[in-house]
C-alpha cells in the first residue's frame, strides 16, 4: 500500500532507532524521504539501503541545533525531492541522568538546544515549504515528545522539561499553522528499544538484560517498545488518514502512562 505517494518527508536523526524505523515505513508507504541526521556513515547506509528497496530517498548531514545548516539543508530537499509535505522532527537525546542540583549548565543547555531549539528551528525552516500557496501545499508535522513530557519521574530533568516544552510547542504550532493547512501533531513514546536506551542498560547495575526486565515491568503490557511501534504512528500522522487529527499528543507507550 503506497499511503505516502507524492509527499516528501524529512526525518531528523534519522540514521538510527526510532527515526531509522521512521525512514524505513515512510519510504515503503512511497515518500521521498531526506535522511538527515550528524551520524554520516549510518545515515548513507540507510539510504543505500532503501534505494535497493526501490525506494528514493537521499541523506543529508544536519545538526538542527545549526540554524544555518538547517535552512540550507531543507532548501537543499525541497529543490532535490520536489518540496517538503513531511517533517519528522525525531532528533532528540534524554541528557544527564542526575538530579538538577548536581547537573552543569552546559549539560542542561545541551538537552534543550538539541530538543528544544532543534524542534524550534526545523518547523520555522519548514513551514515556508509548506504553507498553501503557489509552492505549497500543506503539510504534517510530527514532534517526538515522549512520555517523560506527559508524566514525570525521579528520573532525567532536562528530558521532562525539554519533552513538555515540545508538547506544548506542538499545540501552539498547531494553532497557528492550522489555516495554512498545516497539522502539528505530538508522539509520546514509552521506552522503546534503540541504541541509546541500550547504552543505559550497560550503565545499569543488573547490566543489560536486568534493564530491560525492569523496564518491561514499567510497561502494563508487558515488554519494551521496539522503533517500529512509533513509527506506525508516525506514518499514520504523515498521511491524509489523519487529516482531521492536529493539536493532537498520540501516546505510544504500552499502557506506561495510564496509571
Ligand atoms: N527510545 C526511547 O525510549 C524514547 C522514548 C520517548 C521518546 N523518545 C524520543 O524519540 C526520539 C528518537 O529517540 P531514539 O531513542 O531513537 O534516539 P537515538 O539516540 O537512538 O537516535 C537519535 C538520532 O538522533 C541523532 N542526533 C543526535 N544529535 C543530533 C543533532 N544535533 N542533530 C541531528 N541529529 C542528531 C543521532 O545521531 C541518532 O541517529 C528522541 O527525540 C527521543 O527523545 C525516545
Amino acid at each position: 500500500m503506497q499511503r505516502l505517494q507524492h509527499k516528501v518527508a524529512v526525518v531528523t536523526g534519522g540514521a538510527a532507532g526510532i527515526g531509522r524505523a521512521a525512514c524505513r515505513l515512510l519510504a515503503r508507504e512511497g515518500a521521498r524521504v531526506a535522511v538527515t541526521d550528524v551520524q554520516d556513515a549510518a545515515g548513507a547506509a540507510l539510504v543505500a539501503e532503501l534505494l535497493e528497496t526501490g525506494a528514493h530517498a537521499r541523506y543529508w548531514h544536519l545538526d538542527v541545533a545549526n540554524e544555518a545548516q538547517v535552512q540550507d539543508v531543507f532548501r537543499q530537499v525541497a529543490d532535490h525531492l520536489g518540496g517538503i509535505d513531511v517533517l519528522v522532527n525525531n532528533a532528540g537525546s534524554s541528557g544527564a541522568d542526575r538530579p538538577g542540583r548536581a547537573l552543569t549548565e552546559a549539560e542542561w543547555q545541551r538537552t534543550i538546544d538539541l530538543n528544544v531549539k532543534g524542534v524550534f528551528l526545523c518547523t520555522r525552516h519548514a513551514v515556508p515549504y509548506m504553507r498553501r500557496g503557489r509552492e505549497g501545499r500543506g503539510g504534517s508535522i510530527i514532534n517526538l515528545s515522549s512520555v517523560c513530557g506527559i508524566v514525570s519521574a525521579q528520573d532525567i530533568p532536562p528530558d521532562h522539561a525539554s519533552k513538555g516544552a515540545v508538547g506544548l510547542m506542538t499545540k501552539t504550532d498547531a494553532l497557528l499553522y492550522a489555516a495554512d493547512g498545516i497539522r502539528v501533531n505530538s508522539v509520546h513514546a514509552g521506552f522503546i528499544w534503540t541504541p541509546r536506551v541500550e547504552a543505559m542498560g550497560e550503565r545499569f547495575e543488573r547490566g543489560v538484560e536486568g534493564y530491560r526486565r525492569h523496564l518491561e515491568r514499567l510497561h502494563p503490557i508487558g515488554r519494551v517498545g521496539e522503533p517500529e511501534d512509533v513509527a506506525h504512528g508516525i506514518v499514520y500522522l504523515a498521511s491524509d488518514e489523519s487529516r482531521f487529527v492536529t493539536g493532537s499528543a498520540l501516546v505510544i507507550d504500552g499502557g506506561y502512562s495510564a496509571r
